[in-house]
């Protein structure tokens, strides 16, 4: 299911990283907060537990969301950033990292670093801003599979709507969390008009 969060304030954020002036500091700082944001939306539905807890007025037994069950998964490099925010929220949740990389020509993904710990039984949040030919997100969800959670959810940025079919098409089964669709894939298999390559943005490279 592709859930598509029609908000100004993240359209709003989502328009400044376009901006070419946006340098990478600023860039990740708004990648940062558009994560939060969208974990905020994509986790309302996510179990409680009771825990009791020291206050001012003795022990008391309050709701937390159960952060242990939570493991979130940042594709490398461009998911850094949204991984760095979210965990902030949650501190007692796991994290789990796969680097992988768009091969210039072919435009398929290829994995170079598979660090997911164990994610059986868990709900699993995959972290990647771009969304542009649904390669990378594809196979990182297969990998994520073999591993059995509970449930997958992935919080994506940008996506264009050829690779969000091909997604969808592919995992019915997940969530997929989008601020924004743009309007297609351009000749280059970049999404257009998207804000470029957000790795790049991020981490000053070309
Ligand atoms: C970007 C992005 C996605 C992928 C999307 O990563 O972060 O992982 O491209 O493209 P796709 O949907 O066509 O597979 P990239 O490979 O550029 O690596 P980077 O994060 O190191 O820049
Ligand atoms: N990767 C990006 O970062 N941007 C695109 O538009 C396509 C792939």
């Amino acid at each position: 299911m592709i859930t598509e969060l029609k908000h100004p304030v993240l359209k709003t954020l989502i328009n400044h990283l376009r901006e070419s002036q946006t340098d990478a500091l600023r860039f990740r700082h708004i990648v940062h907060d558009i994560a939060r944001l969208m974990a905020y939306e994509a986790l309302s539905t996510e179990p409680s537990i009771e825990r009791e807890i020291d206050t001012w007025n003795g022990k008391r037994t309050f709701e937390f969301i159960d952060e242990e069950n939570l493991l979130f998964v940042s594709i490398l490099r461009a998911g850094l950033p949204m991984i760095e925010s979210v965990t902030a929220l949650f501190p007692n949740a796991s994290s789990g990292f796969l680097a992988m990389r768009r091969d210039e020509k072919t435009h398929q993904s290829v994995i170079y670093y598979d660090r997911i710990p164990e994610c059986k039984g868990k709900t699993v949040i995959l972290l990647d801003p771009m969304v542009a030919t649904g390669g990378s997100l594809c196979d990182a969800i297969s990998v994520v599979k073999h591993k059995e959670p509970a449930k997958i959810i992935s919080l994506n940025l940008i996506g264009s709507p050829e690779g969000l079919d091909v997604v969808d098409q592919k995992h019915p089964d997940i969530h997929l969390f989008i601020a924004h669709i743009d309007e297609k894939l351009d000749s280059n298999m970049y999404i257009y008009p998207g804000l470029g390559d957000a790795g790049d943005r991020s981490y000053n490279t070309k």
